[in-house]
């Protein structure tokens, strides 16, 4: 059975990161959708538990129901590799907007596949229509009362909304 991890902060999740996980749950047998809960990036918007609702949320209403039922949603903190080898996973799953992401995104393949030879990093490249779409770009609107609904899944522009301005 081949399982990939999908790794990030996802702080929040955007249409961008649902169209990657749901084309790896065409391609994979199990797709892990892995939120990183990482002391050192600051407090974030959205609580560990918070972001694991939404995406669970975000996939019930925007997957097909076979993609849906090969995503589990968990996550975890320390190295990437580690939690993929505690998955028993041997591929990494990464989107890739523009060549901007490409440098760091090379660097932690490379590094990553020094660490732990046997797990694989595979990228797929987001769909043109959210390539612009970004968490960060996501958190400033919505700190500023802007209108994010285009950009991220319902679950949680009403997560976002129920924040309020300035978060
Ligand atoms: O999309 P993001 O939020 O930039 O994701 C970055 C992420 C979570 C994939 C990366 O920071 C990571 O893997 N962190 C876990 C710690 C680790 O394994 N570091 C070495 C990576 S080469």
């Amino acid at each position: 059975m081949n399982i990939a991890v999908y790794p990030g902060s996802f702080d929040p999740i955007t249409y961008g990161h649902l169209d990657v996980v749901s084309r790896a749950a065409a391609v994979f047998d199990r797709v892990v959708f892995a939120v990183l809960v990482n002391p050192n990036k600051g407090a974030p918007v959205l609580a560990t538990n918070d972001r694991l609702e939404v995406i669970r949320e975000a996939i019930d209403e925007c997957c097909p129901a076979d993609l849906a039922s090969r995503i589990d949603i968990e996550s975890f903190d320390g190295l990437t590799v580690d939690f993929c080898r505690r998955r028993k996973a041997t591929f990494i799953v990464r989107g890739l907007r523009a060549i901007s992401d490409f440098e760091s995104e090379l660097q932690m393949a490379h590094t990553n596949r020094k660490l732990a030879p046997e797990i694989d990093t595979v990228f797929l490249m987001t769909a043109l229509e959210h390539s612009y779409l970004s968490s960060s770009l996501v958190k400033e609107i919505a700190f500023f009362g802007g209108d994010v609904t285009q950009m991220v899944p319902a679950a949680v522009a009403r997560r976002l909304a129920a924040r309020g301005r300035g978060l």
